[in-house]
């Protein structure tokens, strides 16, 4: 047996150039065949949106947007006024266990009875108002309104959903609630609501739209004529040039394509995953996983003696016990200070501990959630050397970036390296592409009813 030293678990998160470019490389074929063929042919699914153009800044009303994300459920009413930032009131709840893992009856007469409490709190339960949906996870569109799941991913599970339309699950749980009066318009992926919500405040344009939260996932503008694979089942003709394309990138590396990037902790965390053997990017990259990754290497130094004097504690040996937040948190501490360090190791039950402790912890911190970032830009810098503009925004979302002292850094710095030469870029942090996106889709859904070019 080898023997383990902080050195050798570094190493085996180290990526290097060569390794980011060859995963580039894969993931931009694998991006093509998903075009020609979705996820038969491809661990990339490529999906239409049919979502045909950026707002021009001419939207405008009150929409209803609904987020059900990783973690959140949030209902909100949305004013849009042409040229400035949609405002909006808020609901927003943790989506409970029994929502995630039980029934489709169960989870969207949850998301109807949420809904409607807001919207008679608000007292506009009677207006008729349009719902943009904003549902983050892969879907087959056959038009703007019609969104079959494909899989579950991140930790839901819930039976009956997989292979239905959701829009039709809201609609007959809004049925079932009733007494209120909506009218759902749109389905999006939150790329796709944090693209259309960049775009909104970048004076219509935005290249890549970019999730890393409990999930990751990107969305950009496409080729209508390179899409004729997903737009072959579409309801009705499609008769615009371009439409938004949902990556679903975190499905790349599945079917043992992604190996080269793995460790023996990615293994352990996929195998006891709810969905072993799928999304495998997702799993390396995201939020949902990096806490427990860092743990799993904790509990081996331990083990092997080097961490906490060989002790740890119960909690510390307990899967899923260090939050991905725990991360950022550490990684935050004030230079010395080590506040957030010391009390996060007293969540943990860990009662002595020596200075170098803390040390080793912030460093694995930092080399699992740079490696995380390491992947994050090379999958960026893929879609940016596909896109091949001279100027791209790139809009970015999510509680794993955005809450990470030096993630954003990172991304920027290894962009820099990979992106091809003479394309710059400018990431942009947008804040709340699946509710502002959500109902602006919504506005263009509707400007598109009224035959608005
Ligand atoms: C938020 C974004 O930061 O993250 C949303 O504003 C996105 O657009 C959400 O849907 C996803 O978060 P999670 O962790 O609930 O999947
Ligand atoms: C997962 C979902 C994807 C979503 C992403 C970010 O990867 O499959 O649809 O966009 O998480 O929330």
């Amino acid at each position: 047996r080898k023997s383990i030293t902080l050195e050798s678990v570094m190493t085996e998160f180290h990526l290097s150039k060569n390794t980011l470019r060859r995963m580039m490389d894969d993931m931009n074929k694998a991006m093509d065949k998903g075009l020609e063929g979705g996820l038969a042919k491809s661990n990339i699914a490529m999906l239409p949106s049919f979502v045909p153009h950026l707002p021009d800044g001419t939207e405008r009303g009150k929409y209803v947007a609904m987020d059900l994300g990783g973690t959140n459920l949030r209902v909100m009413l949305m004013e849009i006024v042409p040229d400035e930032t949609p405002t909006a009131t808020q609901f927003n709840t943790r989506i409970p266990n029994w929502a995630m893992h039980g029934t489709a009856v169960q989870l969207f007469d949850f998301i109807a009875k949420c809904m409607a409490e807001f919207l008679e709190e608000k007292g506009v339960a009677q207006d008729g108002l349009k719902v943009g949906f904003t549902f983050s996870y892969p879907c087959e569109q056959t038009s703007l309104r019609s969104a079959k799941l494909l899989r579950w991913t991140k930790g839901f599970d819930a039976s009956g959903v997989e292979g239905e339309d959701v829009v039709r699950l809201l609609e007959e749980a809004i049925q079932r609630h009733g007494g209120i009066k909506v009218e759902v318009v749109a389905l999006i992926n939150d790329t796709v609501g944090t693209m259309v919500a960049a775009a909104h405040e970048a004076k219509g344009v935005c290249h890549l739209g970019v999730i890393i939260a409990t999930g990751t996932n990107a969305s950009y503008m496409e080729h209508s004529k390179k899409i004729s694979y997903g737009l072959a089942s579409a309801s009705e003709p499609y008769p615009y040039d371009k439409m938004i394309i949902d990556t679903e990138w975190g499905g790349f590396g599945d079917k043992g394509e992604g190996e080269y990037l793995k460790t023996q902790y990615d293994r352990i965390i996929d195998a006891r995953s709810e969905h072993p053997g799928v999304m495998a990017f997702d799993k390396l990259v995201a939020g949902k996983c990096m806490g427990e990754l860092v743990r799993l290497v904790l509990e081996k130094l331990t083990n092997a003696g080097i961490l906490f004097d060989g002790e740890g504690s119960d909690r510390l040996f307990e899967p899923d016990t260090f939050p991905t937040k725990y991360i950022s948190e550490i990684l935050s501490d004030e230079s010395g200070s080590y506040v957030n360090t010391r009390q996060i190791m007293g969540e943990l039950g860990i009662d002595h501990h020596t200075f170098q402790d803390m040390l080793l912890l912030r460093e694995v911190c930092t080399v699992v959630s740079r490696r995380s970032a390491n992947l994050g830009a090379a999958a960026i810098a893929s879609v940016l050397n596909r896109i091949r503009e001279p100027k791209m925004i790139v809009g970015v979302d999510g509680s794993t970036y955005k809450y990470h002292p030096f993630y954003h850094f990172w991304v920027t710095e290894k962009l820099r390296d990979l992106v091809d030469p003479g394309l710059e870029f400018q990431l942009i942090l947008t804040g709340d592409g699946s509710g502002k996106g959500a109902a602006l889709v919504a506005a263009i859904a509707d400007k598109i009813a009224k035959g608005v070019p």
